[in-house]
């Protein structure tokens, strides 16, 4: 075993780490840690654009930016965070750009927009140009220049090493911490993948940045990788995930495969249609159409196909219509989906509509924090020294649907908070004392799965979650498909426990890795079905057939999932801010999953009916 010590460590080499990563290692010594060589990361995979409210190519401003962002996340964000998003979001682009980033631009040579679903002109009269972007990869953009910024600031990194474990002074998930009782992170664990050994990473703080978790689902726009590593960690040392419920559907997966179809290819004048070749848009948003929210369009869709209205000879997608576009813009704009159609489906995009149907795309909830990047502990109080950002936090700037675009934003915006906070914390900080043999859980974790002799197989088990997981907890949910997911869940967990693998070395034993990481798929899974059987209405990306209105009146709360021993009763676990309609417990073999609630920042803007 390995020990190192830094004033800062970071977890996570996407475009939150490195943002991150940028600004503390200005200021103090900080090593950034990731199971991905950086420029792997899922960052690389976004597409359509990064939103702020330039106005370069038409009236636009930050107030409408942040009116946008709370009603398409159905007034579930925290109108605070929001506020300091879209602000921000001009800056973080013009960071950008000062850094080198290649977008495209306007005749007369500003950055050029477009648009993008949700956002709009003056509260909704019409869609409004403030995406930045460069053609369809800008997530790929964004993450190669961040690293060559983290490059020539000699940032340290640690490649294809898996932190396994968040190291804190107090385990919350044993149920003995008082509340008001200091906790503090002091570290991670991390499996180096390579030689198979242990490092101990003692830091002064430690800034979270692993990405989603769309691996839980079959039809997923996500890559291998994203198995929700940073919050399974700080679910399990008894730290709360926020809103896990609601998980975003994009509209546009490539059907039957689940690949990214970015939402500029309706944002440059792209159409939905049925099999009757109606653009079925205009009856469920009759304003801004194609480009209404996601969680609308996703289930306009499946809506479509439910009412017999699919195309193809299992009327089973919608189509894309791009045929009306000049091939040259498309060219020009939407170089790699268009390609994508081709290869995978053998579509030409010129010529023939794209068959698509929604894909899992984005966790909307995650680890709390405030909008510094803390991570809170319940409902008020933060973890000394803990921070996370991008798509493992939960700030809540999404509330219950993600606005396309916001999500680059995020990881600029509040992974630069990240960064600057943790650094600015450890500046003064002490180290706090490492508990005695902290390597010991991950170690025996490992070798009893590595050394099992035989079992239940990795592939199968998590097969069978995601099929579950697309079954009955997809856009459409039913307090009857819900509980036959949990049911699933709780028997996969079992059979999870003999899990064994092929491959005995301890040398890139990724056979290894991946039984971990179905560990990890297996604990989101359970906070989003039990969040979303819990939450008795629709909103956002969260659709309830059984509950199909908003209820304000009872569920206008954050949902926090706390994972607790089996003894103590929902009655018993502290969860301050919780109120009757989150107050539930769902036992699993040796724990449970205890909800609570905290309240929903509310600032300029009254809950209204969401119309587009
Ligand atoms: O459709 C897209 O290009 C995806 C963007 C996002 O998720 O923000």
């Amino acid at each position: 075993m390995q020990t190192h010590q830094y004033d800062v460590v970071i977890v996570g080499a996407g475009g939150a780490g490195m943002r991150a990563a940028l600004e503390s290692s200005a200021r103090v010594r900080t090593a950034v840690i990731s199971k991905l060589f950086p420029t792997r990361s899922h960052t690389g995979a976004a597409q359509g654009g990064m939103c702020a409210a330039l106005a370069n190519v038409e009236e636009d401003n930050w107030e409408w930016h942040t009116f946008d962002t709370v009603k398409g996340g159905d007034y579930l964000v925290d109108q605070d965070a929001a506020e300091v998003m879209a602000k921000e979001a001009i800056d973080a682009v013009l960071d950008l750009e000062k850094m080198g980033l290649p977008f495209n631009r306007t005749p007369e040579g500003r950055i050029d927009q477009r648009r993008f679903g949700g956002h709009t002109r003056n509260h909704g009269e019409a869609a409004v140009r403030r995406s930045c972007y460069a053609a369809d990869r800008t997530g790929h953009m964004i993450l190669q220049t961040l690293y060559q910024q983290c490059v020539k600031n000699d940032v340290e990194f640690f490649n294809e090493f898996y932190v396994l474990d968040l190291l804190v002074d107090h385990d919350l998930a044993t149920g003995d911490v008082p509340e008001g009782e200091e906790v503090n992170a002091s570290g991670v664990v991390a499996y180096e993948l390579a030689t198979g050994e242990i490092h101990v990473f003692q830091a002064k703080a430690v800034v979270f940045a692993t990405g989603g978790a769309g691996k839980i689902y079959k039809t997923t726009s996500n890559a291998h990788t994203l198995t929700g590593d940073g919050m399974a960690l700080a679910y399990r040392r008894g730290i709360p995930l926020e809103d896990m419920e609601f998980f975003q559907f994009h509209p546009t997966g490539l059907a039957g495969l689940g690949i990214l179809l970015s939402e500029a290819a309706r944002g440059e004048g792209g159409i939905l249609r049925n099999s009757e070749g109606e653009r079925f848009m205009e009856r469920y948003a009759p304003t801004i159409k194609d480009l209404a929210p996601r969680d609308i369009v996703a289930r306009s869709m499946a809506n479509e196909v439910r009412e017999g209205r699919g195309a193809g000879p299992n009327k089973d997608y919608v189509l894309l219509d791009l045929t009306h576009l000049e091939p040259a813009h498309i060219d020009a704009k939407l170089p790699d989906i268009t390609e994508f159609a081709r290869t995978y489906l053998g579509i030409e995009p010129y010529t023939e509509p794209v068959p698509v149907y929604p894909t899992a795309h984005y966790a909307m909830g995650g680890i709390p924090t405030n909008i510094e990047g803390e991570v809170l502990r319940n409902a008020t109080d933060v973890i000394k020294g803990l921070y996370a950002a991008g798509e493992v936090a939960c700030v809540s700037v999404h509330g219950s649907n993600r606005l396309g675009t916001n999500s680059l934003l995020d990881i600029n915006v509040f992974g630069k908070r990240a960064g600057k906070a943790a650094a600015a914390y450890a500046a003064t900080a002490p180290f706090v004392e490492l508990p005695p043999n902290p390597a010991t859980r991950v170690e025996a974790e490992l070798e009893t799965i590595r050394t099992r002799p035989d079992g239940d197989r990795v592939a199968d088990i998590r097969r069978a979650l995601q099929e579950t997981m697309d079954a009955n907890a997809q856009v459409f949910r039913t307090s009857e498909s819900l509980t036959q997911a949990l049911d699933d869940i709780k028997a996969l967990r079992k059979r999870y426990g003999a899990v064994s693998v092929q491959d005995k070395t301890r040398t890139f034993n990724t056979d290894l890795l991946e039984a971990v990481e179905l560990g990890f798929l297996l604990d989101i899974a359970e906070t989003v079905v039990v969040g979303a059987l819990n939450r008795e209405e629709s909103r956002g990306g969260h659709f309830r057939e059984d509950f199909p209105d908003r209820d304000d009146s009872r569920f206008m709360q954050h949902t926090m999932a706390y994972r607790r021993p089996v003894a103590a009763g929902a009655a018993d676990v502290a969860v301050p801010g919780s109120d009757a309609a989150f107050r539930r417990a769902e036992a699993f073999d040796g724990y449970q999953v205890v909800l609570g609630a905290k309240p929903v920042t509310v600032t300029r803007y009254q809950p209204m009916e969401r119309k587009y």
